[in-house]
């Protein structure tokens, strides 16, 4: 056996890429010299426009798709075995080694490993990946096409612990919280030809690297087999994981065979229990805990698929600010940074596996509807269900935000007859891989009056029951959960999707009737559904929370001219819109907020009436224009008898409305509109809206100046007028050269109007805010010049490491 341990490398780089099919693409004597250098994470749908004729269709957000090849040439290391791992490619690829298919995956949100060894050559070795994205429409959103997730060249010894061959969790938490049994588990493989005895160690180290607790246990393991074994150590005092204070320990895993190392891994992890009750909602760690939840989808914006850690950190800051403590990872496997960003950040987190079962779905707009051209999971649902439920459990089963499973989405079974069986063996599977967690299905039509309605016996087979659009339904619209509480006492309730608020981004105006949703303004009624729904859950225990949709605007599933979803309070560029501040009003129970809209740009409406909406979480709000009182308003909720439900801050309201948000009619003059947040009766806090002038300045700000060896940096852009004061309504028309080891990402205003492809180097701001994203190529230096007619040029430098 080689003295060799455990190497992990990311093998993103050094990639060629060609949109196109022939078998000959696989080939070592294949000149490659014309295609596209690039880096992964890659998402070929992003180099082309949306076009209204693409297959991808209203569903896939009108995405280019299709067959594409990637190439790479590397050396291969003497020893060992050598293995790929694909974070996720989309999709059905199919893997060649100097010319051999030697693996590949269907799901393309799975993680999947090939390994390499037997074909390796001394010397320099062909890769080449086939991903066949081409039965087209095959998603109800945006999905991406390529190798969009990042892919590592494992080294391994013979002796090495199997694939997320670990399972961390929290065994237990006794006497008052003093202490924690953690329960290891170890699946080691033994490649070698020979029985080996293998010690595998683990050592807990808290967020400081102080070892807390260790334990090991020795395994005999026949040739080629694999063994399997289990430790149960305590921590005294253990600091727990929780939303607010989601503190992570270390578990260090060595594998000892005479007396040498031969793999170690780290895996971080929390101690926590996550637990639904029928009575009390969620408890984590014993304490009730209300999901304040959004659902997200995976795209990254304009970076389209390719699943970059640093858009999600941004987005998910925003989301935490907004008092959001839960993801829904609809409807799919997410990245593995994406979770680890949850773990870190304290989100309670709902990994779901599939959108479809053996019923297909509609993927887009009705002129391509036929079961017949809908390629969606389901035809492969029959074959891979298991291996792909179980590669999700076996990854993501350490990350402690993950809370509950959803073994699917609003699935078509629900009402047919063979529903609850399938529900039995997934649920099966997943309380075999992980009996820590419950299992969930978002469910939809619950009571519907009509032939989809889901079947008592589907929702009574589930652990939780996840209800999509609770109120949909006829009376439901009043009593959401109340008829199902009496008739089943002992369920357990989790909205698993209901309405957040969304509307476009800076846009005021009052929709007409007839509009389709992706013309809706953010002025517009937007958060009464959910206002009603959050009265509701707040107060009633036994509603575990939330998972709205959703979080942040995403591709696809918009008819055309839209080319996203707005559903979200934040848009695809991670720009805040005015409901965010909607929920921070009532979610964020840290901080205040004082939020008003429209902003006061108002030329040609002197005189007439404007209509002032507020979200706050400050007692009451007084508004005044150019200095005059127009009124004073507090909400009626929460208020005497409804304190200790799952409120915010607000206390002693001047109750004006049920509705949880405020409005005036205000007269419009320019010059300035004030809102005054008092604390009881005293002002706490001011916001000062001004009238404003033309764009006179560029400006923009980078989140990092140094960035990381293929890291990116997301620069916000917008405007001043003379007085130095930010432009809402600029539309600036903007453009970015890049200089040095930079690559220009795209830019993105948020606009689900605009078709401008996210490489144009050109691009409007919309409301006054623009994003723009470069990636940082070489070990050196960089800079961008932003330009903007009539006004100053900004120039960013930055360094690469
Ligand atoms: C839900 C579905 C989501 C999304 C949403 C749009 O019913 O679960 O995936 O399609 O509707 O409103």
């Amino acid at each position: 056996m080689s003295d060799l341990t455990r190497q992990k490398i990311l093998f993103n780089d050094g990639w060629k890429f060609f949109l196109g099919d022939s078998n000959d693409f696989s080939g070592v004597s294949f000149n490659d010299s014309l295609w596209k250098d690039l880096v992964l994470p890659h998402d070929w749908d992003t180099e082309h426009p949306v076009e209204e004729k693409n297959a991808a269709g209203s569903g896939g957000g009108y995405a280019k798709c299709g067959i594409g090849w990637y190439r790479k040439k590397f050396s291969a290391t003497d020893g060992g075995r050598t293995v790929l791992q694909f974070d996720g490619v989309f999709q059905d690829s199919t893997v060649f080694l100097n010319g051999v298919p030697v693996g590949g995956w269907l799901y393309g949100y799975s993680e999947f490993t090939v390994d390499l060894t037997e074909h390796l050559k001394p010397g320099e070795n062909l890769l080449a990946v086939r991903v066949d994205n081409s039965r087209q429409p095959n998603s109800r959103w945006y999905t991406g096409s390529g190798i969009y997730r990042n892919v590592y060249l494992i080294k391994l010894n013979e002796v090495h612990l199997r694939q997320n061959g670990l399972y961390i969790a929290t065994n237990g938490i006794y006497n008052d919280n003093s202490i924690a049994r953690i329960q290891i588990q170890s699946w080691v493989q033994n490649e070698g030809k020979s029985p080996v005895d293998v010690t595998t160690q683990h050592r807990i180290l808290d967020a400081d690297g102080n070892e807390v607790a260790s334990s090991g246990s020795v395994l005999s393991i026949e040739p080629e087999g694999e063994g399997h074994t289990m430790v149960i150590p305590s921590i005294e005092k253990p600091h727990l994981w929780s939303d607010k204070d989601p503190y992570l320990y270390t578990v260090e895993t060595s594998l000892i065979v005479d007396s040498k190392t031969v793999d170690t891994i780290c895996t971080k992890t929390g101690i926590r229990t996550a637990v639904f009750d029928s009575d009390r909602g969620f408890l984590l760690s014993g304490v009730r805990t209300k999901i304040k939840g959004m659902c997200i989808h995976h795209d990254c914006g304009l970076a389209g698929a390719a699943n970059y850690k640093e858009i999600w950190k941004r987005r998910l800051l925003r989301l935490k600010d907004m008092g959001c403590n839960g993801i829904r990872m609809a409807h799919n496997p997410p990245s593995v940074e994406l979770l680890d960003l949850c773990d870190e950040m304290g989100f309670l987190v709902m990994d779901e596996a599939f959108d479809e079962w053996l019923l297909t779905k509609q993927k887009s707009a009705p002129a391509l509807m036929s079961d017949l051209n809908q390629y969606g999971y389901s035809p492969f649902f029959g074959r891979d269900r298991q291996a792909d439920l179980v590669k999700m459990l076996h990854r993501d089963r350490n990350h402690p935000s993950i809370i509950i499973w959803s073994i699917g989405n609003e699935i078509p079974e629900q009402s047919a007859l063979h529903g609850p069986e399938i529900i039995n063996e997934l649920q099966a599977i997943c309380n075999r891989e992980d009996p820590t967690r419950h299992v969930t299905l978002a469910c939809v039509d619950i009571k519907a009056h009509d032939m989809y309605r889901t079947l008592e016996a589907f929702e009574t087979a589930l652990d939780v029951v996840g209800y999509n659009y609770v109120a949909r339904w006829g009376m439901r619209t009043e009593t959401l959960y109340d008829d199902d509480k009496r008739e089943f006492p002992k369920r357990k309730f989790l909205g698993s999707e209901n309405p957040s608020a969304g509307g476009k981004r800076g846009l005021y105006q009052i929709t007409p009737l007839d509009a389709t949703p992706a013309f809706r303004s953010d002025y517009d009624k937007v958060t009464l559904r959910s206002a009603f729904l959050w009265r509701y859950t707040a107060s009633r225990d036994f509603v575990a929370g939330d998972y709205l949709w959703t979080g942040i605007d995403y591709l696809g599933e918009a008819r055309w001219p839209s080319k996203n979803a707005i559903s979200g309070p934040i848009d695809t560029a991670g720009f805040q819109k005015d409901t965010f501040y909607y929920f921070r009003s009532l979610w964020n129970d840290e901080q205040r907020t004082l939020h008003i809209l429209p902003h006061w740009n108002w030329k040609g409406k002197e005189g007439e009436y404007i209509s002032v909406i507020g979200y706050t979480s400050y007692d009451s709000v007084s508004l005044y224009v150019n200095g005059k009182h127009v009124g004073t308003k507090g909400y009626d909720y929460p208020n005497v008898g409804s304190m200790g439900s799952w409120n915010i801050l607000a206390k002693n309201t001047r109750p004006t409305t049920h509705d949880f948000h405020l409005q005036w009619d205000a007269l419009y003059e320019p010059g300035e509109l004030k809102a005054i947040g008092y604390i009881e009766c005293k002002p706490a806090a001011e916001l000062i809206i001004k009238t404003t002038g033309e764009p006179a300045k560029l400006k923009a700000k980078s989140d990092i100046n140094n960035i990381p060896h293929f890291g990116i940096a997301q620069i916000e852009i917008e405007t001043e007028d003379k007085d130095g004061l930010f432009v809402p309504t600029a539309d600036n028309l903007v453009s970015v050269k890049t200089e040095g080891n930079i690559e220009f990402l795209g830019m993105d205003n948020g606009d689900n109007l605009d078709h401008t492809p996210w490489y144009d180097p050109k691009r409007k701001m919309l409301a006054g805010r623009l994003l723009c994203i470069v990636r940082g190529m070489k070990k050196g230096s960089g800079k961008i010049t932003l330009s903007s007619d009539g006004l100053n040029d900004v120039v960013l430098n930055f360094q690469i490491e």
